[in-house]
Formats: structure tokens, sequence, C-alpha cells
């Protein structure tokens, strides 16, 4: 017997997208470990008597994540980290961190619906036919940068989350810098098609933006927001 970690994606937004497989987990996890955002997507399965809760940010997952491992769980006990949306997309800097704490062998991986699958549903962008970035990262984002002008360049669609930096305005890649940045490197921004998808799937906050790239320069959009440069062209079976 050893400590096993669920690492789960339970949806972005709202519990609507939240698989039965991850609910199951989730009710049988000793120890529940997330952030605020994600803790409130699954409040209504939790049960406070037997799941413990820890709430965490950015700053205090890392002592968090030793306690609960070294000095908290047992052989046999289960616990479960939540991340938004799918783990698979834009996590990685903490799901390596959890890999190695818990050893891979100790770890399942469960996918949910990502944001990007949202926005992708929403603007009929299919996934396959664009170029998916993630500018949401710590560290340095030049070379997506880079294949974000390839890309665009190169007639494709392009879904990616943008990168907020709250402490750091020079640090932020939001639509209004992304906007401005594909026109310095020659690209008529006046001429293609962008969604902003805000907050998706919370009934109360969320907003679609559309229009052309141009536009988004100087509008301020949330933290929480999928951009879609949107260069699809339909193609149906009857013309092969
Ligand atoms: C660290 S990434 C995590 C992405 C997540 N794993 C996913 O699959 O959606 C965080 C970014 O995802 C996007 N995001 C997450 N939830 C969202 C939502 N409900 N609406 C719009 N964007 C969202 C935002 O761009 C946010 O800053």
């Amino acid at each position: 017997m050893s400590k096993k970690l669920y690492v789960v994606g339970v949806g972005p937004g709202t519990e609507k997208y939240l698989t039965n497989y991850s609910i199951d987990i989730i009710r049988k996890s000793h120890y529940i470990i997330g952030y605020k955002y994600t803790l409130n997507t699954i409040e209504h399965i939790l049960d406070r008597s037997f799941n413990n809760i820890f709430e965490i940010t950015m700053k205090t997952q890392e002592q968090v994540y030793l306690n609960v491992f070294n000095d908290l769980m047992k052989d046999g006990d289960i616990c479960t980290v939540p991340f938004t949306g799918d783990v698979n997309f834009s996590e990685s800097e903490v799901v390596d961190r959890l890999l190695d704490l818990f050893g891979d062998e100790n770890v399942e991986i469960v996918p949910g619906v990502s944001s990007i699958q949202v926005a992708s549903a929403k603007s009929r962008v299919p996934l396959d036919k664009a170029a998916i970035i993630s500018f949401h990262v710590t560290g340095d984002i030049e070379d997506k940068k880079i294949s974000l002008v390839k890309s665009v360049v190169d007639n494709k669609s392009v879904i990616l989350v943008p990168r907020p930096w709250p402490s750091d305005k020079l640090k932020n890649f939001m639509p209004s810098e992304i906007s401005s940045f594909l026109k310095e490197k020659g690209v008529d921004t006046t001429k293609i098609d962008v969604w902003v998808f805000e907050n998706l799937a919370n009934n109360k906050k969320e907003n679609t933006y559309k229009g052309k790239l141009n536009s988004l320069e100087g509008k301020t959009f949330s933290d929480l927001s999928v951009m879609v440069i949107d260069q699809n062209k339909r193609q149906t079976y009857l013309e092969f």
C-alpha cells in the first residue's frame, strides 16, 4: 500500500463539466488540496466530515503538499488535487512537481474538460485545425510568441490562454498586448476575426466578445479569458 494521488480536472467555471469519474474520486479522498476557484467548483460534493480540505495559494502550495504527503497521509490514504478544466493543459508546472513528490506509479491523472475545449465548441473552431497555445506560464514566452506569429501568418486559427500578471504589467500578455504584438510583426489585424470568452461556463459572469483583432487594442478582459483567432475555413466531407 502506498500514498495515492489523483490529479483531477474539474471542468472550468461550474460543475456542469465535472465527470462522474472525478466525482467518485473526490468523494473517496481523505485529503483534497486546491485553489479557491477550483474548490468552489466542487463545493457541492465536498463532505467536510470526511474530506480534509486544504485551500492553497501559489505561495503556500509547496508547504501544504509536503505537510500532507510527509506528515498527514498514511499508507492507503487517497489525496486529490483538483485543477480547473483539463489537468493536461497548462498545469504542468504543478503537476510535474506532484509527480516528483508522490512518484509516478502512485499518481493517476484524470482528464477533464478544458476551457480551450469550451472555447473551441463556442467558436466552432475545431481543436485539430487550430494551434493551441498557453501563455499562462511563469517562464519565458518568447518562443511561444514566435509560434503564434507563424500560425497566424500561415492562416491557421489559434486558441490560446493569455498571460495575466497582476503584479507586473510588463509581463502581461493579454488580448490587447497580443493584438498590438501581431500588428508590430506585420499582421493585418483589421482583417482577422477574433473571439474572447470570459468566465466560461459561469452563468452569472460569462461574456463573449467577437470582433476584428485590431479592436482588442486598449480593451481589458478578465484574467479568466480564452482567446480564439479565427481563420477557420469550414470543409465538409462533401468536398472530397
Ligand atoms: C493555468 S491555466 C489552466 C487552464 C486549465 N487547465 C484548462 O484546461 O482550462 C489558467 C487559465 O485558463 C483559462 N481559464 C480557466 N478557466 C476559465 C474559464 N472558466 N473561462 C475562461 N478562461 C478560463 C484562463 O485563461 C486562465 O487564466
